[in-house]
Order: C-alpha cells, then structure tokens, then sequence
C-alpha cells in the first residue's frame, strides 16, 4: 500500500480558494494528487523506495486517501488483504515467484501488474497430507497494524565498553541481512525486555537511542551507545547488565524526528555527553557533503567522553572538545557569534543535557539568533502531569469534518481525538518526539512540547497533540 499502491494519484476539485504551502490553488481548480509520491516522501519515511514491512509508521500512506476523504472501503480492503495472504501462505507455502517481466495496467488509479506468474508443486500442498489443514482460521485484526506493535528482530554482534558508564551496542539482523538505511539524527527505539519495572505494572520498556556513525557506511548493522543512569527508568541499567552476543534484541525504526537539514549553507554541531550520538553522525554526514562544520564536543572528563579518538581522526582541527575538569568549557554565546561571522545562514543542531541546552538557547535569544536556526533535542520531558486545577479545558474544532470536541481539564488534546476515533500517530507522549503533531488553523496555543523551533511556534501552524494546549476556549485543527 505504501511502497507501490494501486492508487497512485487521485481528482480533486478546489471548492474554495486556498493556499497550500504557499501555492495559491483558486476555487475550480483541478488538482490531480500524486499520493504515491507522498509515500515516498524522505522526511516522513526513512529510506522511501526500500520495501521493508517492519516499517513502523508504513499505516501513514496516503494510498487511502487521508484525512475526512480516506476511503471508506480500507477497513474491508484491509480485511480481504489478510484473508487473502494468510490463506495463500497457510495453503500454498512452497508458492514461488515465477520468471517474469512485470507490465502494469496503465492507470493511475488503479494500478497494478497485469500478470503475476507464480508456480508450485500440488503434490507438495501440505492440505494433501494434513487435511485439517484445510480448515485452519487465523483470527483477523481490524483496522489498520498499531505502529507500536510493528518491531524488529536483530541480534547483539559486539558490546563495547566507549567511556566510563558507556556502552556501545552493535545489532544486525539474524541472517546478517541489510537493514534499512538511516539518516543523521535518526533513532531507534529498544525494547527493554528484562527491565520491566514492577512499579510500572510490567509494562516492558522501550526506549530510544540514536544512531551513532556512518548514515551511508555499514549497511548491515544498527550502533547505538547507552549511557548508564543509575537513577533512570531501568531502560539502561539493563543495557549495561549481563547481555551476550548472539542475544536476540527486538527494536522499531529507525525514524528521524532531528533531522539534518542537508542544504544548510553551514552547520554548528554542539554536543554534550552522550547527546554526541546523533550530532557525531550529523558531522559525519557534513563531511560527506561537504558542508562547512564545526563539531564542538563537551564532557565533565576525558574519561566519560565516547568516541574521542574516532572522532579526533574523522574532523581533525573540526572537533573541538571541552572538558570541564581541564577548564576548558564551552562559552555557546562566543560559539555562536563566530558561527554567524563565518557564515550568517549557519543552522544550528545541539544534544546534550538540559544544561547545555537552556544555556545554548538563552544565549541564542540574547544573541537575536534566528528562531529557525537553532534545533535542539532533548532527551527529557519537562512535563508534569495534569492537574485539574490548574488546567482549563477547551473545544476543538475538526475543520475537514466540522465536529467539535471537548478537551477536558485533566484530559489531553491527543486522548480527546482517540476517544473520538480519530487515529493520531503518537511515540514518546511526552513532547519529545513531533509523532502527534497535528495541524493548527486557528486558536493560540499553549506549546509545551520540546519539539517545535520557536520559528514554528510563532508560525503556529502546528501543535504536538499529547502535550500542548489551548490558551484560550478554543482551537480550530485541520483534521
Ligand atoms: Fe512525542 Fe507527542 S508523541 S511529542
């Protein structure tokens, strides 16, 4: 449905004047919307023309149209495509492509191969020697796969101890297959198994690790490094317990919510302990595009400092390291003034503790740095949860639809929609992430999330659904 749907492209007819990203479309206008082109769209799904069914957000196609126009049928459509498969590999599991060229039926909107040619060996159909084979039922699911249940199984090929309280994990697939390409700043998430904490009821923890490297080296591994918190949430003490190589892992992703803008005329790449990760493979990824950098690397002590030495022979005099127990700190406010000198456009990515990264966007505030240059990503919330008597609730507005919704005081935006059926998307539930961002039309909001640059917040075309809120009584979505 994604990769290669039967609906490639679909009519519309503007009943209105509107503005698209920009592009005046005049009431009458016939547009012709090239959805499978969407679902090819880089900076929604990683690596876009690869075929990869552990693709966790692959439901977000647009195969079925989207929003108050998605078909009708897709919940039968989805039905059939079960029974169909499951039968078919239940009945038939010797069934092989054929050799074949593949022509298609020239339609855009109903598209597919003319011809599948397949062939097997009857005597081998497993009915002829188990019968109640015949009879077998595969219970069916309804609705579209919830993107949390989609993972990946890859196996533990190398720990290694990086730093004081770093370890580095090396993961490929069981057969040692290529897993899906990456981009710098992309992550995966892990699932914790033995970590399940009993406060939690159980519930197996997952969490998420950039991805340290090469975006365009080793095609056949996933490395990530996990900081030990003795203090955390379990998540990484067992990361750092007693795993072995060989030893199954099961992940999602790789997705990227701190993506690198790969036009950027410069780029000022700041660090802070184990936020190196996804700014290493951002630098990484400059040098290969040969865009101007600078990587500035800062730790409490060399000792606790991953990836130093690797680092120190990929960027040379590019990589400058700060290290608070040599004096030798940061000052963001200098970094920042001699970036723009070098070059006014410079676009700025910083990970790091919250430390850092308050005093780097105070200083990019009391610099006049431009709100759209500066993307920083935190590793932790500063939500607390809803309190009734300090909240207010608010009405939402579906535009598409023209429902209206109660938010209630101690109720968030996102739980509002799902009570009402209406499919948010959503990963951390803590503003960290941008997977609930929903569209904003009209309203003020109150952003909570620490996704949005406040370019994008001024612009206050989105919102982040799990967290932010209206200021006011009410706010108009474009859902
Ligand atoms: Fe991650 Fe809302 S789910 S920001």
């Amino acid at each position: 449905m994604r990769h290669d749907g039967s609906v490639a492209a679909w009519r519309r007819l503007a009943t209105r004047d509107v503005v698209i990203d920009g592009v005046p479309v005049p009431a009458g206008s016939k547009l012709l919307i090239v959805s499978a082109s969407g679902n090819h769209d880089e900076r929604r799904f990683e690596d876009p023309d690869a075929l990869d069914i552990r693709r966790d957000n692959a439901t977000d196609h647009l195969t079925f149209g989207h929003g108050a126009h998605q078909c009708l049928g897709r919940e039968l459509a989805r039905m059939e495509m079960q029974v169909f498969i499951q039968t078919f590999a239940r009945r038939l599991p010797q069934l092989r492509l054929a050799e074949q060229r593949f022509s298609y039926v020239p339609n855009t909107s109903f598209r597919g191969p003319e011809h599948l040619w397949v062939e097997w060996d009857p005597a081998r159909n497993p009915e002829r020697c188990e019968p109640a084979l015949r009879r077998a039922q595969t219970p069916l699911r309804i609705g579209q796969s919830l993107p949390k249940s989609v993972t990946r199984q890859v196996v533990i090929d190398r720990i290694t101890d990086l730093a004081d309280g770093v370890r580095g994990l090396r993961l490929v697939a069981p057969a040692g297959q290529t897993l899906p390409r990456w981009t710098a700043g992309a992550h995966i998430d892990v699932e914790c198994a033995a970590a399940a904490d009993p406060a939690s009821g159980g519930v197996v923890p997952w969490r998420s690790y950039s991805l340290c490297g090469d975006p365009d080296g080793d095609a056949v591994a996933y490395e990530i490094a996990v900081l030990h918190e003795a203090e955390g949430r379990g998540g990484s003490r067992w990361l750092h317990g007693p795993l072995r190589v060989g030893e199954p892992l099961h992940i999602r992703g790789p997705r990227n919510h701190f993506r690198m803008d790969e036009q950027a005329k410069a780029l000022l790449l700041i660090a802070g302990g184990i936020g190196i990760t996804p700014i290493a493979a951002m630098a990484q990824r400059a040098k290969s595009l040969g865009t101007p950098y600078t990587l500035h690397y800062s730790g409490r002590s060399s000792a606790t400092m991953a990836f130093v030495d690797g680092l120190k022979a990929l960027h040379g005099a590019l990589l400058k390291l700060h290290v608070s127990d040599r004096g030798t700190r940061a000052d963001l406010a200098a970094l920042l003034m001699q970036a723009r000198q070098a070059e006014p456009a410079t676009q700025v990515y910083a990970c790091g503790p919250p430390g850092l990264l308050q005093t780097l966007e105070a200083a990019a505030q009391a610099g006049s740095w431009p709100a759209d240059g500066l993307h920083s990503e935190h590793f932790v919330s500063i939500l607390t949860a809803l309190d009734a008597s300090v909240e207010h609730a608010f009405e939402v507005e579906l535009a598409d639809t023209g429902r209206t919704l109660q938010v209630a005081a101690d109720q968030t935006l996102l739980g509002a929609l799902r009570a009402a059926g209406v499919a948010i998307r959503s990963d951390c539930e803590s503003g960290l992430c941008g997977s609930c961002e929903v569209p904003v039309l009209h309203g003020d909001v109150d952003h909570r999330d620490r996704v949005l640059t406040a370019a994008e917040r001024a612009a206050a075309r989105t919102m982040m659904s799990c967290c932010s809120r209206a200021r006011d009584t009410r706010l108009v979505l474009g859902l």
